[in-house]
């Protein structure tokens, strides 16, 4: 049994492009960021205000935030680390601002340069100014499946930061599977326990594609009653602090799988293959997504 209805997170245009060599230029970013708006998509994390030192491909996120064509009924979201960068995503008058931090310490730190404990701080004051400049804030745990320093990841430790997380006030926590590790087992053992403490509708689940998996992790997802997915256009992705990371299971791929079950995604899919279309042309290498690939062969 799974739910009929679900909303996808489209994370191309902020995790899809920080890991990319190849600079898009801001232009092509707006123009692919203005498709994205038009496919049905609700929710779009349209860029970082990170380092540009640590994340150069993202660097112009203000002037994308500024100058893409906002519609109605779509949340437009950032990644933000700390109060430098929410001051520059108020500039840009983003939606919601998107915290994010390990569950294991090496990759935390390798990150964003700091220690757990010494993150929590930094976060709590970024989601009070959020919440008192009238931004909801969604927050991020990744590593929660496998650590690329140190491997298996506590799930206590996961379940502690995810309360932290929630007592600081985010409306919803992403679940991230940073380096693809994830099988169904693990993610039913672990939603057995955070569905005991959390409510399935405050939860997302974030998986990469590494070896193949992320598919089959949804649908066990889904089956356990979680109904809000990240996902990238074309597959693209991956975190260039985590070695090895690729690609977000794929939009276009979920959204095939979704609506040939009956799941309801809203996305309208002639459109959805535009833009990633779009997107692979202007990287200029094959896209991981399986059926964006099926229909360039047709
Ligand atoms: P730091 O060097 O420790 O920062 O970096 P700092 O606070 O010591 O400041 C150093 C300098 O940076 C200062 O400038 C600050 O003003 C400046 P100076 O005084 O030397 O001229 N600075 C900033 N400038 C612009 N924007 C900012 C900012 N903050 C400080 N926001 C920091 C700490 C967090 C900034 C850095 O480590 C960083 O930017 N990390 C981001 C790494 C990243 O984006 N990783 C990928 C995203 S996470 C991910 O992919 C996982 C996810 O997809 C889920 C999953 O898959 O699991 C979300
Ligand atoms: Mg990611």
């Amino acid at each position: 049994k799974w739910p009929e209805k679900v909303t996808l997170q489209e994370v191309g245009p902020r995790d899809g492009l920080q890991n990319e060599k190849k600079m898009i230029s801001t232009e092509d970013k707006i123009q692919w960021i203005n498709q994205l708006s038009l496919s049905g998509l609700q929710y779009i994390e349209i860029s970082s205000f990170v380092h540009p030192k640590w994340i150069p491909t993202l660097a112009d996120a203000l002037e994308v935030a500024k100058r893409i064509h906002r519609i109605q009924g779509v949340t437009y979201a950032a990644l933000v680390p700390n109060q430098k960068g929410l001051a520059r995503a108020l500039e840009a008058n983003i939606d919601e601002a998107a915290i994010f931090m390990s569950a294991s310490e090496t990759h935390n730190q390798k990150n964003i340069n700091k220690s757990i404990e010494d993150t929590f701080p930094v976060l709590r004051n970024v989601v009070k100014d959020s919440l008192s400049a009238g931004k909801t804030v969604r927050g991020y745990v990744s590593t929660v499946f496998g650590c690329p320093y140190e491997g298996r990841v506590d799930i206590d430790s996961i379940i502690r930061i995810s309360d932290s997380l929630f007592n600081m006030g985010i409306r919803e926590l992403s679940l991230g599977d940073t380096i693809g590790v994830a099988t169904p087992k693990q993610v039913q053992e672990l939603l057995e326990v955070m569905l005991k403490r959390f409510p399935a509708e405050s939860l997302a689940m974030h998986f990469h594609d590494t070896y193949g998996t992320a598919l089959v992790n949804i649908l066990t997802s889904l089956q356990m009653g979680i109904t809000i997915f990240d996902s990238a256009v074309g597959g693209l992705g991956g975190c260039p602090y985590a070695p090895g990371a690729s690609g977000n299971v794929a939009t276009d791929d979920l959204v095939n799988m979704l609506e040939g079950m009956d799941v309801t995604t809203g996305i309208d899919q002639d459109r959805l293959f535009k833009a990633a279309r779009y997107i692979q042309e202007k990287i200029g290498r094959v896209l991981p997504s399986h059926l964006l690939q099926a229909k360039m062969a047709k």
